[in-house]
């Protein structure tokens, strides 16, 4: 343990200052393509050491603010042409941050919606060792590729081998359902939880500019055209509901006191305006009595393009940002 990470400190390894950047309700996302050219990550860690020799070590932490946080942090590898074949990827560089405020080195991560393999690949950029859920083996195929082109030690094993895997330092995929693979985990053996899950079938209903831009350059609007993906259960209330199947599954194998991340963002389907982030909180916390949701960061995603849906017509909101539902399990 760091010497400044306080004694009483059970959850994570950031002294008390780094920790309370962290608690901001909103963060600035970035996807490592999306960076500024004058954020230099080493002309910033320059400018952070001068400011510390100005200031003080704890004032120019201050001073950084966010920024230093979000971008002296994240060493994560520049979006590459697999992941870009996955219609609905999350940054390596938010979950790396979030696997650094919810975890201790050591401790395990689990993600039961791998998709592309994101949270295997921040889990190794914040040095701790995770397993992922995948369903679809074009997408197992994507999240092994990254692996193995960005040179990270993972194995793609059968359920019963995960925990194996994990102990001995080595990534684990499960190509699976991932109800039956949790259902298959002993209980607690797991330290954070963080997955984005399906939007329910909204992919393939969207008729917006985003999606019609990937179709025309030949890349998958959907994740698969199987029953099992959770992606395209039609109703709205059964989806919910077998969503929350897994979070009651994932209550289970997570450690008691210990952290689950749910990343989502609202959309719209037709003339109406899902609250996806409110029917997640709602759906979770009803099914599950011991977890509890305890906050929710707003992840400001301000480089993505903005369409202008609607215009001159009528309001339609470009949302250009995620929640990070944060939820604790309590006993
Ligand atoms: C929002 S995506 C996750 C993307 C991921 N965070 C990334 O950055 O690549 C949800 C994933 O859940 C997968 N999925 C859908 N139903 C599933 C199920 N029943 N079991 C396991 N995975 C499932 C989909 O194939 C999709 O890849």
């Amino acid at each position: 343990m760091s010497d400044n990470v306080d004694p009483r400190n059970r959850v994570n390894e950031l002294t008390n200052r780094e920790w309370l950047i962290e608690t901001k309700s909103f963060w600035r996302s970035q996807a490592e393509d999306d960076l500024p050219d004058w954020l230099d990550p080493e002309l910033l860690e320059q400018f952070g050491l001068w400011l510390a020799e100005q200031h003080g070590e704890e004032r120019a932490r201050e001073m950084m603010g966010q920024l230093s946080s979000s971008v002296m942090w994240s060493k994560a590898p520049p979006r590459d042409k697999l992941k870009a074949t996955h219609p609905a990827t999350f940054s390596e560089r938010d979950i790396a941050r979030l696997i650094h405020l919810f975890t201790k080195p050591d401790q395990l991560v689990l993600d039961p919606f791998v998709g592309s393999g994101s949270t295997l690949l921040a889990c190794a950029e914040a040095d701790r060792v995770g397993i992922g859920i995948e369903l679809i083996e074009q997408w197992v195929e994507v999240a092994s590729g990254r692996m193995e082109a960005a040179e990270v030690p993972y194995r793609l094993v059968e359920l019963e081998e995960a925990l194996g895997a994990a102990a001995e330092g080595a990534h684990a995929l499960i190509h699976a359902d991932s109800l039956a693979a949790l259902q298959a985990m002993p209980a607690e053996c797991v330290d954070f939880i963080v997955t984005s899950p399906p939007y329910w079938s909204i992919l393939q209903k969207r008729g917006e500019k985003a999606a019609q831009e990937r179709e025309g350059k030949g890349l998958p609007t959907q994740y698969s055209e199987s029953a099992a993906d959770l992606g395209n259960v039609e109703d709205y209330e059964e989806f919910l509901e077998r969503l929350g199947d897994v979070f009651v599954e994932c209550a289970r194998v997570l450690r008691a006191k210990h952290y689950m991340c749910v990343v989502v963002s609202d959309f719209r389907h037709g003339p109406q305006f899902h609250l996806y982030h409110a029917d997640v909180a709602r759906i979770v916390e009803e099914r599950n009595e011991a977890l509890q949701l305890k906050g929710l960061t707003v992840l400001v995603q301000d480089s993505k393009n903005l369409y202008p849906l609607g215009i001159p017509y009528c309001f339609v909101g470009n949302i250009h940002h995620q929640f990070v539902l944060i939820f604790q399990r309590m006993s």
